[in-house]
C-alpha cells in the first residue's frame, strides 16, 4: 500500500519525505486555508519537495471552468494529479483530463456508485472518505470493501486512495483490505511507528548496553 501524507504544511512534508516512507501528496481547499499560505506556491513547493503525486484541487463548480483551473494546476509541475469533486461536472473534467494524459484524483466519495462512475470516467485515484462515514454512524471501511471487490471485478485501473483516515486502525484495515493508497495525516503516520514494548525494550537494550562500556563509532 502507498503512503501519501494529507497535508499542505510544507514543514510536516519535507520531514516525512525525508523517511523515505511517503508516495505523494494530497491536499484539499481546507488543508491550504490551514496553511494560511497562497495555494499555488504551496503546491509548487510541495512538488519540489515530493516525487511522487500532489493532489492539488480545483474549486470551480462547472467543468468549462474547473479544466481552465486544472491547465494552470498542470502547469506547476510534472507530478501535480487534479483533484475534482464527484459531481457530474467533475466527472466529465475527469474524462477530458485522462483522456488528455493527466492524472486525476476524484475526491468526495461516499458511496460504491460514486467509485463506479470515476471508474469508468477514467479516474487515475478515487478518494472514499472513511472517517466522515464514520462520523454518521456509517462504517467507512465497508465501502473500501466494496469498491475493491466492484474494481476487481472489472479490472479498474483506477486505485483506490483512501482518504479522511483519523487513525492507526483505519490504516490497517485499508492494508488488509486491498486500499491502493491511503492518505494518511503526518500525525497519525508517526503513531504507525509506536509501541510501548519497542519503547520499554528499546530503554532495556540500551541500559544493558551501557553496561558494556562499550561503543560501536
Ligand atoms: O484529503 C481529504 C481528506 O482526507 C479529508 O479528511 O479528516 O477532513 O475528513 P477529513
Amino acid at each position: 500500500m502507498k503512503f501519501f501524507v494529507d497535508s499542505a504544511d510544507i514543514e510536516e512534508i519535507g520531514e516525512l519525505a525525508d523517511t523515505g516512507l511517503i508516495d505523494g501528496v494530497t491536499t484539499n481547499p481546507s488543508l491550504i486555508a490551514k496553511s494560511g499560505r497562497n495555494f499555488l506556491d504551496v503546491i509548487k513547493e510541495i512538488c519540489t519537495v515530493v516525487d511522487g503525486p500532489v493532489s492539488a484541487e480545483v474549486t470551480a463548480l462547472d467543468s468549462a471552468t474547473m479544466l481552465k483551473e486544472a491547465a494552470v494546476l498542470r502547469g506547476l509541475a510534472e507530478n501535480v494529479t487534479i483533484k475534482v469533486p464527484l459531481t457530474m461536472d467533475g466527472l466529465k473534467t475527469c474524462k477530458a483530463l485522462t483522456d488528455d494524459g493527466a492524472s486525476v484524483n476524484v475526491t468526495l466519495c461516499f458511496n460504491a456508485n460514486q467509485a463506479l462512475l470515476a471508474a469508468k470516467a477514467g479516474a487515475t485515484y478515487i478518494s472514499p472518505f472513511i472517517g466522515r462515514l464514520d462520523d454518521m454512524g456509517i462504517d467507512g471501511m465497508e465501502l473500501i470493501e466494496e469498491m475493491r471487490e466492484i474494481y476487481d471485478n472489472y479490472d479498474f485501473e483506477t486505485e483506490i486512495l483512501a482518504a479522511s483516515i483519523r487513525n492507526i486502525n483505519h490504516v490497517k484495515s485499508c492494508a488488509l483490505i486491498g486500499a491502493d493508497v491511503a492518505t494518511v495525516p503526518g500525525s497519525v503516520i508517526k503513531q504507525l511507528a509506536k509501541h510501548p514494548l519497542t519503547d520499554k525494550g528499546l530503554e532495556g537494550f540500551m541500559a544493558d548496553w551501557a553496561k558494556t562500556g562499550q561503543s560501536i563509532l
